[in-house]
């Protein structure tokens, strides 16, 4: 395949990955990744970040047939987490003379991974390197998403190779521009992508935002996901947005149910939000639908309801691993509503709301606990829950 030109001297060497199930060993991948890394043919030659070891056939082979016999001069390390670091080491054994660029903590990290001190060239927030055309300047984003991670900014052609922000899931099917893909696509695996891996550090990319502000953006590059040369400010629009926790109107409702008691709470309640004008309504079994998914939907949405059966007087155990990321990822913004069902002393709402009392969102209205089999009597401060969804 002929290389594919971002602008200027700047190519895109992608890889797909569909064998890989989970990322992360965590996080489905139904629709696969890309791992981008960018080759810049100036007077110097760089190379921005590597791939995922051994994620698509010979790597280095494919840097040197576009090198078409240059040298390497640089590899700039963005992030080195292994999705984008696992081939540096064959980089360095094929070109010996190549030079490191990244900052004090990457290459703290580099020597514990590869057991490599030679040949760094250690930049600061705001340093320059000139390629000859495309002068580059590093800037330091740390948590965007491991602590060293830092963006690469083009100044020449305004490109800004950002590493995982503006990333997504999801492989390049053919199109890696935005202007050759249909965006539809790809919108639910970047909000997954989003939510999933940089959400808990929402504040460091809006730090991030903050120094990017007033630099003209012409291209964005990530690590993953869609090539932006045509309208980068679609994808700075909406991570912009998700990492201040702005949400859509609707409510996702994700209950725990053994048999079925809890499920029909669920039921009544979304039949309730409808007769109180709400039409984006979600109903997941937390049993079913994979946490990743989960979150996914919580980010779209203003209104979560959480429901619970008691299960050995706790939460039910894959609603309480739900809860606990959501606690540990800090996420903002939100107006809860619990339910739950118990036929003992309870246990699912009693520990739904010590998580809401972490967590901090706003309640809709009081819990509903239900003792028993649901019934319309049972079920009238369910009404409640709807109405304070409403407001
Ligand atoms: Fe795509 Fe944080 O690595």
């Amino acid at each position: 395949m002929n290389p594919l030109k971002v602008t200027g001297k700047v190519y895109w060497l992608g890889i797909n990955d569909r064998r890989k199930f989970l990322f992360e060993n965590m996080w489905p991948l139904d629709k696969g990744v890309a791992y981008n890394c960018y080759l810049i043919l100036d007077n110097m030659t760089a190379l921005v970040d590597t791939v995922e070891l051994r994620s698509g056939g010979d790597f280095v082979s494919k840097v040197d047939a576009m090198l078409n016999g240059r040298r390497l001069d640089f590899l700039i390390i963005n992030h080195m987490e292994p999705d984008h670091s696992g081939e540096i080491k064959a980089i360095i054994d094929k070109y010996p003379g190549v030079k490191i660029v990244g900052n004090l903590k990457t290459f703290k990290i580099i020597e514990a991974y590869w057991g490599i001190k030679d040949n760094l060239h250690i930049v600061d927030d705001g340093d320059t390197l000139d390629l000859g055309y495309h002068k580059l300047k590093f800037v330091m984003t740390p948590w965007v998403h491991w602590p060293e991670t830092m963006m690469t900014y083009d100044q020449t052609d305004a490109v800004l190779f950002s590493g995982d922000a503006f990333g997504s899931f999801g492989t390049l099917d053919g199109g890696v521009f935005d202007d050759e893909i249909n965006f539809a696509y790809y919108e639910d695996e970047m909000r997954r992508y989003f939510s999933n891996i940089v959400g808990k550090y929402c504040n460091m990319v809006q730090k991030a935002f903050k120094k990017l502000e007033g630099v003209p953006v012409k291209a964005i590059c990530p690590t993953h996901g869609p090539v932006w040369r045509t309208d980068p400010q679609k994808v700075l629009g909406l991570y912009d947005k998700w990492s201040k926790y702005q949400t859509e109107e609707g409510v996702v409702i994700i209950y725990a149910s053994m048999y079925g008691n809890t499920e029909e709470v669920a039921d009544y309640i979304a039949r309730q939000l409808v007769e109180n004008g709400i039409t984006n309504i979600r109903v997941f079994d937390v049993s079913r639908t994979h946490i990743s998914h989960l979150i996914n939907e919580i980010w779209k949405y203003k209104g979560v309801m959480l429901g619970s059966c008691a299960y050995n007087s706790e939460m039910f155990p894959l609603m309480e691993n739900l809860t606990r990321e959501l606690e540990h990822m800090g996420v903002k913004d939100h107006l809860l509503g619990l339910f739950g069902s118990y036929s003992w002393n309870g246990g699912g709402v009693k520990n739904l709301t010590k998580f809401a009392e972490n967590i901090g969102w706003e309640m809709a209205a009081q819990p509903a606990d239900i003792f028993g089999m649901p019934n319309d009597e049972k079920l009238a401060n369910c009404k409640l829950l709807a109405e304070g969804m409403a407001v």
